[in-house]
């Protein structure tokens, strides 16, 4: 992994694109990059998130916006549901996916999938990431574009940074999977012997 398809070689580069051509990699690949990289990234960061933004509330309490509690609220729903649909997407769609690659690459027949077609699974995963979106979006109205107010502006700096990475990563995530990962899945699977 070099550094410039790494969006996390440093915090700074969370939000750039991958230069990677993943038009073109075997799906795996991108499918192990997702994983290594967006997944964990999640899974590491936004309890981080979570935590600070609980102890902002005891600590801040009602804040003087009344931002705080709906945006725990909001981030704590997106955060179950995110956790909810990455292991739904590592244990089902991308192990499919990459069976289906490996009986095209040897020309042998694919064990037919239990869901009847990989367009199921896929429908479900984008309406997830629809809900993400809502969610991102509620984020940024609560926080007014993640302006920061004028008192405990420390501790808002920490929390609205973080966020916005967050938003950034996942905008990169969910390109992959909506626009390259699904759409050569779904191609893929008219070429897969039955
Ligand atoms: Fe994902
Ligand atoms: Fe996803």
């Amino acid at each position: 992994m070099t550094s410039d398809t790494n969006p996390h070689a440093n915090r700074a580069g969370a939000a750039s694109l991958p230069t990677t051509d993943w038009s073109r990699k075997p799906l795996r690949e991108l499918i192990e990059h997702i994983v290594e990289q967006h997944h964990e990234y999640l899974r590491e960061e936004m309890p981080a998130i979570e935590d600070r933004l609980e102890l902002m509330t005891v600590k801040l309490g009602a804040d003087v916006r009344g931002t705080l509690v709906p945006l725990l609220d909001v981030f704590t729903g997106m955060k179950n549901e995110l956790d909810d649909h990455m292991r739904k997407e590592e244990m089902i769609l991308f192990p499919f996916i990459e069976r289906m690659e490996h009986s095209v690459e040897e020309g042998v027949p694919a064990a037919p999938p239990p869901f009847g077609t990989v367009r199921t699974p896929i429908q479900t995963m984008l309406i997830d990431h629809d809900s993400t979106f809502d969610a991102l979006k509620q984020m940024r109205h609560l926080t007014n574009g993640y302006t920061l107010p004028g008192e405990d502006r420390e501790a808002h700096e920490e929390l609205y940074k973080g966020l916005e990475e967050l938003e950034s990563d996942l905008r990169i995530h969910i390109h992959l999977e909506n626009d390259i990962l699904f759409p050569r899945a779904q191609a893929l699977e008219s070429d897969a012997i039955r």
